[in-house]
């Protein structure tokens, strides 16, 4: 990628942040992301803090949850939330019926926790996500260990060609102590379908397909806004 390209990125996913940061109230309970767009949330988030918003956070990583902390963000812990006011968080590809895939950063299954309390799902991205058929990113898969054998044949019965994800020549272990397995299904038909087969597979923990978990898409287009909404 040129690095124009990438500026203008980068552009695109600070705008969205703004625009999805507008979305929060004072006393909310907000749901921090993973990755490249939701970093630029959390570091507005953390101005408006600064000038006196008042509100706590859950957060789907180790590494978000430091950047928030150390922006003066409270943090409570996910597994006593009942319920999470908004979240806000990026995604790999997402088409214009608010279904996703996420976990390219990994964090997948904090985040579909995240997503499965909160009252508001907020999505931002920069306008490379938006695709018409899920399935040119590959769809990660957060694997219990000593599952891996068995969730890599099921993948294949599924049709997929799964790759263990690896970071640094190291197999890459989640915040959560799992793996992640990077499953190639191709273009996929029916993404409803193949959520509810991979939910059946005994050890796999968490997978990237989000369906009917998003309240709204916030892209952003060059200088411009467009939301997709349910
Ligand atoms: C992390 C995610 C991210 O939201 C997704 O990978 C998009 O990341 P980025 O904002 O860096 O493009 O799902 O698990």
């Amino acid at each position: 990628m040129e690095v124009t390209d990438q500026n203008q990125q980068d552009a695109e996913k600070l705008l969205a942040a703004k625009e999805a940061i507008k979305f929060v109230k004072d006393g909310d309970v907000v749901g921090l992301g993973t990755g490249t767009t939701t970093t630029f949330a959390i570091k507005e988030l953390g101005k408006k803090v600064a000038a006196g918003l008042k509100i706590t956070a859950a957060s789907s990583s180790v590494r978000s949850e430091e950047l928030a902390k150390s922006l003066g963000i409270q943090i409570l812990d996910l597994g006593t939330l009942s319920s999470i006011d908004i979240s806000i968080d990026g995604a790999d590809e997402f088409t214009d019926t608010l279904n996703l895939i996420k976990g390219g950063g990994g964090a997948l299954f904090r985040e579909k926790i995240i997503a499965s309390l909160s009252k508001n799902s907020i999505i931002i991205t920069d306008a490379s996500k938006q695709v018409e058929k899920l399935g040119a990113f590959t769809v990660p898969v957060e694997v219990f260990p000593l599952a891996l054998r068995y969730v890599a044949d099921q993948l294949i019965k599924l049709g997929g060609k799964g790759i263990l994800r690896k970071k640094e020549g190291e197999v890459l272990i989640t915040d959560n102590g799992n793996y992640i397995i990077d499953a190639d299904f191709g273009l996929i038909d029916d993404p409803e379908k193949l959520a509810t087969d991979l939910n059946q597979i005994t050890g796999l923990l968490a997978h990237g397909l989000f369906i009917g978990l998003t309240s709204k898409v916030i892209m952003a287009k060059g200088s411009e806004i467009v939301s997709f909404d349910k």
